[in-house]
């Protein structure tokens, strides 16, 4: 062979050696770059870890349309994993093979990823046109979890025959379950255990930023109004789309988003968030929630109470028979619950993970992760998981059979 073409087919080979070092890369998230200019829909991205994912369609009773999707499995009973704030069932799997989705899917399991209304996946109503109709977002965490979840949990009991199933909630993912066993009691003995990720529940005393939102919480919610936003972050939304501008720019993104936007409200950790995940993570997050959930949450904070959603006393008088809205009961949440929290996570603060630990009546275990920077955010989208987090999990699901 030609030596000219021989050094060249040797430096073609090192440079490709080379970039699949580049920045240290693993390798599963290096194979997603390769096609991901626009972003994969979850059952599409589920092929890429070897995963055949299906999609149901559910109907809650007030007719809204959820994608539930489902990597099917036959060891112990399904398994529902439910996503935070402004998230989808695409944060369960985007971090490949070291997610808890794809590696519970390959150790078997039967595993539900669930999504609620308003969301990518979820944006549907048998009557009601999000675009056109403001009463589809008339809804906040609530509905999540009084409709959407009996919808869900009811669609994969009757699928898979199971009388029970086991629960994982990352953030809000965990509210709407106290909200469901308060305010449904009958769906309580469904739930086999769940385990609360990053639990979130009471909003007391928060840090900055987050403080700053609640001290403005009042003239946001105002201006939103005004200005007619019911929709917050949606992918067709102003302000989805503003996120998605600034976040994708190539040099900048990185530092604007994570480091102003999601470590200082969740908790800096540079260590398990690097910039490779986060081009992948921002082509699925965020997704639409609702004006009125942020309302609601914003309410939960500002008045220190987790209670129903506050009209203003005359609405409250109408909907409840009582001026202020009544708390939700947690005494009610009779299921089995793992409460799961971590030192550096800015939004579950230790300090309210405890009020519930004490108000739920049935939390079997209460865990606080060891590493001391884990955050908010590193639940769902940390690098390491599979060492701080996922050994707790697979011990929940083997001792809760
Ligand atoms: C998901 O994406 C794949 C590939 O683009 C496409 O074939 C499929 O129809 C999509 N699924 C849904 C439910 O939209
Ligand atoms: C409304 O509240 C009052 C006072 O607490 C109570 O006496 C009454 O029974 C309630 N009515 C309904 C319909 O629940």
């Amino acid at each position: 062979m030609n030596m000219f073409l021989l050094l060249l087919l040797v430096t073609y080979i090192v440079a490709m050696v080379n970039s699949l070092f580049a920045y240290n890369v693993p390798y599963n998230i290096k194979q997603q770059f390769l096609d991901t200019d626009k972003p994969l829909n979850f059952t599409a991205h589920a092929r890429i870890y070897g995963q055949r994912a299906v999609e149901y369609e559910v109907q809650t009773e007030d007719g809204y349309l959820l994608g539930l999707h489902r990597i099917p499995g036959r060891r112990g009973l399904p398994i529902l994993l439910m996503h935070g704030y402004t998230d989808t069932s695409d944060t369960w799997i985007v971090r490949g093979y070291k997610s808890l989705g794809i590696t519970l899917a390959s150790l078997n399991y039967d595993v539900w990823f669930g999504n609620i209304r308003g969301n990518r996946y979820s944006r549907r109503h048998v009557k009601l046109n999000p675009d056109k109709d403001a009463s589809f977002w008339d809804y906040s965490f609530h509905e999540y979890g009084h409709y959407d979840l009996p919808a869900i949990i009811d669609t994969i009991l009757s699928k898979t025959g199971s009388a029970k199933l086991n629960a994982i909630g990352h953030s809000q993912g965990n509210t709407i379950f106290y909200v469901l066993g308060s305010t449904r009691p009958e769906y309580n003995k469904k739930i086999n255990v769940l385990t609360a990720l990053a639990p979130i529940c009471y909003l007391n005393n928060l840090p900055p930023p987050l403080s700053k939102i609640e001290l403005y919480g009042y003239e946001i919610i105002g201006a939103l109004m005004k200005l007619g936003v019911n929709e917050i972050f949606g992918d067709v939304s102003p302000s989805g789309r503003a996120a998605k501008a600034i976040c994708e720019r190539p040099e900048v993104g990185y530092a604007i988003c994570v480091l102003g936007a999601i470590f200082s409200v969740s908790g800096y950790d540079a260590e398990e968030f690097p910039p490779y995940i986060f081009d992948v993570v921002i082509k699925h997050y965020p997704a639409a929630t609702s004006r009125k959930n942020f309302n609601h949450f914003w309410q939960v904070a500002v008045r220190e109470r987790f209670s129903k959603f506050d009209y203003g006393p005359e609405k409250n008088y109408v909907e409840y028979n009582s001026t202020i809205p009544p708390d939700y009961n947690l005494k009610a949440v009779t299921m089995p619950v793992v409460l799961i929290a971590a030192k550096n996570d800015k939004v579950s603060l230790i300090s309210n993970v405890e009020i519930l630990n004490q108000q739920l009546p049935n939390v079997v275990a209460y865990k606080i992760i060891e590493r001391d920077l884990t955050n908010h955010v590193d639940f769902v989208w940390g690098s390491n998981m599979y060492e701080y987090l996922f050994p707790y999990i697979f011990a929940i699901l083997r001792n809760f059979q």
